[in-house]
């Protein structure tokens, strides 16, 4: 399945969750290429400044570490792609790896927002530096402030979390991630999910979409 949507969504909340469920890797390019920055690798080293910027990395590197991420064991049952495609070319791109590992795009859902609500999620969020788990001050809590449920780490707020750059991000989601709307409801993969309601009630929808798939 890939999850698309506007940055604030709930792409990671809601992965992290159908992950844990029902045991599908989450694959998020953008806990990839944070990884990436931290461990200063060449190829974090040229995404650093792009992903501050909210700007998009290019093309070629998220899908060759999509490429060697979706050929490990653990994705043999399949995934969840988290943050990917985010264009035209890298949905192409998408489609050619798919077709040669023999393994169809399931479905694609759309998290429908309303922006200035994600503005407002994201001065709120919290994200755990070890295990990526993601928080919200005010809609999903940790138990104890600025430590992970889950795992004891560090929570701290994303440095392209500011207002302006996310104003940007969601900029760019129009322009260049947007089509895919189009793209993907031509081919009939498209489930479109009202990422507005409170997260226990898009878990549940979610969840229900997973197993009605799992049936097809
Ligand atoms: P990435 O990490 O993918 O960021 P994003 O898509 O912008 O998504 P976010 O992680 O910000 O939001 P989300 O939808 O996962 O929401 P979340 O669950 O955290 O990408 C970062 C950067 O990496 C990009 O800008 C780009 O530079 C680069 N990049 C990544 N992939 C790329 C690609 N394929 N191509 C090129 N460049 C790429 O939730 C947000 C907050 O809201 C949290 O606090 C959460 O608790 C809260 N929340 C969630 N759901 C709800 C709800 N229903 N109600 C209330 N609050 C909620």
């Amino acid at each position: 399945m890939v999850f698309l949507g506007p940055p604030g969504a709930g792409k990671g909340t809601q992965a992290l969750r159908i992950s844990e469920k029902f045991g599908f890797p989450q694959i998020s390019t953008g806990d990839m290429l944070r990884d990436a920055v931290v461990r200063k690798t060449a190829l974090g080293l040229k995404a650093a400044p792009i992903m501050a910027a909210g700007e998009l990395v290019p093309d070629q590197i998220v899908t060759g570490l999509i490429e060697d991420r979706v050929t490990r064991a653990d994705c043999d049952r399949g995934f969840i792609l988290d943050g990917y495609p985010r264009t035209i070319q890298q949905a192409g791109a998408l489609s050619a790896l798919l077709h040669n590992l023999g393994c169809p795009l399931n479905r694609v859902v759309e998290f429908r927002v309303d922006e200035e609500a994600v503005v407002r999620r994201f001065s709120l969020r919290l994200t755990c530096r070890n295990c990526k788990a993601v928080y919200n001050k005010v809609f999903n809590p940790p138990r104890r402030a600025d430590v992970c449920d889950k795992c004891g780490g560090e929570l701290y707020l994303r440095d392209d979390d500011r207002e302006d750059v996310v104003r940007h991000r969601l900029s760019v989601y129009r322009s260049q991630t947007a089509p895919l709307v189009r793209y993907y409801e031509e081919a009939g993969l498209l489930s479109v999910i009202d990422a507005d309601q409170p997260i226990e009630r898009v878990a549940s929808e979610l969840e229900a979409l997973v197993l009605q798939n799992g049936k097809a």
